[in-house]
């Protein structure tokens, strides 16, 4: 009896310690959407509604890695978009078909671990979502849970209504993507303007209809007139979001890689290139061999 009070006693004491001390139990830190950073307002899908409600335009960029995903959050960009352009741009594929869930989530993760201010939308990838709407969310649940994104995207209209409705069952936000959809490249056979013909357009309009009833809370236009894009424009309540979709839609996203000037290749007329990055990063590397070989580095003021 006396043995089983002192343990009691001794039991009581300690976890009296451990709970003055919080060392059982350290809160997790709340996510970045309910603790802004002091003087930081997140973007939220409510701000986008009401950036085109007020005729601002939004802009979009894409990140895939920590570094760059930092400076492009603190330069202000209102929706970083982990795309699956990382498949080109990061994986030196062909096309956006290889790229894993798996992939996709190690990119959204040092992407969110970044980022402050900006919404974050992470690609589906091929074969995620498509044709089961179960497999869908499950897709989106784990790039939720696993990176601590904010939203998904997805390619397609009718053929994906499903999943799109499963995934918003769960509460995840999602954005559309309509026009060229590369995953679809196989199918299309190339990288043209889609919907110049008046029964893709038809279409086209009739399944951004389809996202916005169902509740996606934007759609990426990709590479359609602008007389159709301005249409699709006027026509829904949620914001619209070109890519070659010229300038009447609500705001624009481009490739960070292509904006920046680093990839050299790929040369489409929407693509804006504020910097030739690849120049520069060119001459500094070809400096530090020079330097490397002739003996020029490391100086004495570079070594201990
Ligand atoms: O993956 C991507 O970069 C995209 C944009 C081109 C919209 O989907």
């Amino acid at each position: 009896m006396f043995v089983l009070s002192l343990f009691l006693t001794i039991s009581d004491a300690c976890f009296s310690l451990l709970l003055h001390q919080k060392w059982y139990y350290q809160p997790p830190p709340l996510s970045n959407l309910m603790a802004p950073q002091q003087g930081i307002t997140k973007v939220t899908t409510n701000t986008l509604q009401k950036m085109k409600l007020e005729g601002e335009k939004i802009a979009m960029l894409t990140s895939y890695d920590y570094s760059l995903a930092k400076l492009v959050d603190m330069a202000g960009i209102d929706v970083i978009l982990v795309g699956d352009s990382a498949s080109n741009v990061m994986a030196g594929h062909e096309t956006t078909v290889p790229i894993t869930l798996d992939q996709m989530i190690y990119h959204a993760t040092s992407v969110v671990k970044a980022a402050q201010r900006s919404l974050i939308v992470v690609d589906l990838p091929f074969g995620s979502y498509q044709g089961d709407s179960k497999e869908a969310l499950n897709s989106s649940v784990r790039i939720m849970k696993e990176s601590g994104a904010h939203s998904v995207k997805l390619e397609g209209g009718s053929e994906v209504i499903d999943s799109v409705k499963r995934i918003l069952t769960a509460g995840i936000p999602v954005m559309g993507h309509l026009g060229l959809t590369p995953q679809s490249i196989y199918k299309f056979g190339t990288y043209t303007v889609r919907a110049r013909e008046e029964k893709e357009a038809q279409k086209l309009l009739e399944d951004a209809r389809l996202l916005e009833e169902a509740g996606c809370f934007s759609i990426v236009l990709e590479k359609i007139p602008t007389e159709l894009a301005t249409k699709v424009t006027e026509q829904i309540n949620i914001p619209t979001i070109g890519i070659g979709a010229g300038p009447n839609v609500d705001g624009q996203v481009l490739v960070l890689h292509d904006l920046l000037g680093i990839t050299m290749d790929f040369n489409p007329r929407f693509i804006r290139r504020y910097l030739d990055l690849h120049k520069d990063i060119d001459k500094a590397i070809k400096s530090y061999i020079k330097d490397v070989r002739g003996g020029n580095f490391p100086s004495d003021a570079e070594s201990y």
